[in-house]
């Protein structure tokens, strides 16, 4: 029967699709993050922490093995629409991870909008991204900018400042930052009497540094990250103004960055979701974990990006493997509790992290731990209909 042989062969890999499907091939991950410019370190500690949790499961998530697929968004909003579609529809990835800033984010977000892919969004705060663009098939592992702001409003309120300057850097997270920081601090009987920026990423920091001086406020409120957040650090000392204005901030100004701020970063305040001394169990076997295969000393950053992996791990076990069962996904993730560093937390029904905001202050090459600023703290989520 010469032609059996052939048909059965035919008949075979005809079937081979349907029998293996999608969840037996390499889960093609999309890391697209910053590996240059200023928040180019914060895009590596975030890769690291996704490739940790994937190692400590064998490689896979959901029985699938990961592959990466790596785009550098350079933190530019303008070549974002571009990257994203890239990865959806020359590289068919399965699923996107990123990014760092807000404006990239939010472009990721659309694309994942309108095609149904899945996004993780490992920092970038974008308040739109679990709020007027949240969609079941959106998470985020991070904080929203409102998150830290707020709680910082009302620390800065609490310590009995009344007229406050703020200076950050003029694009969504910066604005958002300071628009949340304003809300608590004024509700608190505070007022804001001066909102000093300057584009992204500029770092000519100067001239607005001289006009805080002239304006004698009782503290200054600032959203800085990065390499920016260095430089403007080590201004505002050289200044003089760090012994005579406190300054605080949304805690990006301190975290990944004490080694290059050295001193001048001393005792300055700040509030996030994340801290260097929490001390538990948990945190302590992953700070261990990430030194040890890094060389590094872990960030925020790494454990976002590390939950960001737990996050698609939840969802994938629910799913077995598919990226395509959408609701089943997110129903799986919704009720998740997962097992941060950062401590336990839950995802909001806008897919943002309801979270512990934590007060710290610089010691040493520490953000050490001072108390809790805002207990389960839940993004208002303003303009989510989903
Ligand atoms: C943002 O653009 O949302 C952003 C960037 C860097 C941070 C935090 C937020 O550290």
């Amino acid at each position: 029967m010469p032609t059996f042989r052939p048909l059965f062969l035919m008949a075979l890999a005809l079937a081979a699709p349907v029998a293996f499907g999608q969840t037996s091939s390499k889960l093609k991950v999309g890391l697209m993050l910053p590996y240059t410019g200023t928040y180019a370190a914060l895009g590596t500690a975030i890769e690291n922490g996704f490739r940790l949790y994937v190692a400590e499961q064998g490689g896979k998530l959901g029985g699938r093995e990961v592959e990466y697929v790596k785009v550098d968004d350079e933190s530019d909003p303008s070549k974002a629409t571009d990257n994203v579609n890239k990865l959806v529809k020359r590289d068919n990835v399965d699923v996107l991870v990123g990014s760092v800033h807000s404006g990239v984010a939010m472009a990721m977000a659309k694309v994942a909008k309108d095609t149904g892919t899945l996004l993780i969004v490992p920092n970038a705060g974008a308040d739109a991204v679990t709020g007027a663009m949240c969609a079941p098939n959106i998470f985020r592992s991070s904080f929203s900018n409102w998150q830290p702001g707020y709680a910082m409003g009302e620390v800065v309120a609490k310590k009995g400042h009344k007229k406050v300057v703020t200076i950050t850097w003029k694009y969504a997270a910066g604005d958002e930052s300071v628009k949340s920081f304003k809300e608590a601090f004024e509700k608190g009987g505070g007022k804001v009497v001066k909102e000093l920026n300057l584009p992204f990423p500029n770092v000519e920091f100067q001239a607005l540094l001289t006009e805080i001086a002239a304006a004698k406020p009782d503290a200054v409120y600032t959203f800085f990250a990065g390499g920016g957040a260095v430089k403007f650090v080590k201004d505002y000392a050289a200044a003089g103004l760090k012994k005579s204005i406190p300054l605080y901030g949304a805690g990006f100004i301190t975290d990944g960055t004490l080694e290059a701020q050295g001193a001048d970063a001393a005792d300055l305040m700040t509030t996030l979701h994340y801290a260097d001394s929490l001390g538990t169990p948990r945190d302590n076997s992953f700070r261990l974990s990430y030194a040890k295969t890094y060389k590094l000393q872990p960030d925020v950053y790494a454990v976002q990006g590390y939950d960001a992996a737990q996050i698609l791990g939840i969802g994938l076990v629910a799913t077995k493997g598919d990226t395509l069962k959408k609701a089943e996904f997110a129903a799986a993730v919704e009720k998740a509790k997962i097992d941060s560093p950062r401590g336990a937390f839950t995802l909001s029904k806008a897919h943002n992290p309801v979270q512990d905001i934590y007060l710290r202050q610089v010691v040493g090459k520490e953000n050490k731990l001072i108390g809790i600023a805002s207990k389960a703290l839940t993004d208002p989520a303003r303009g989510c209909k989903s």
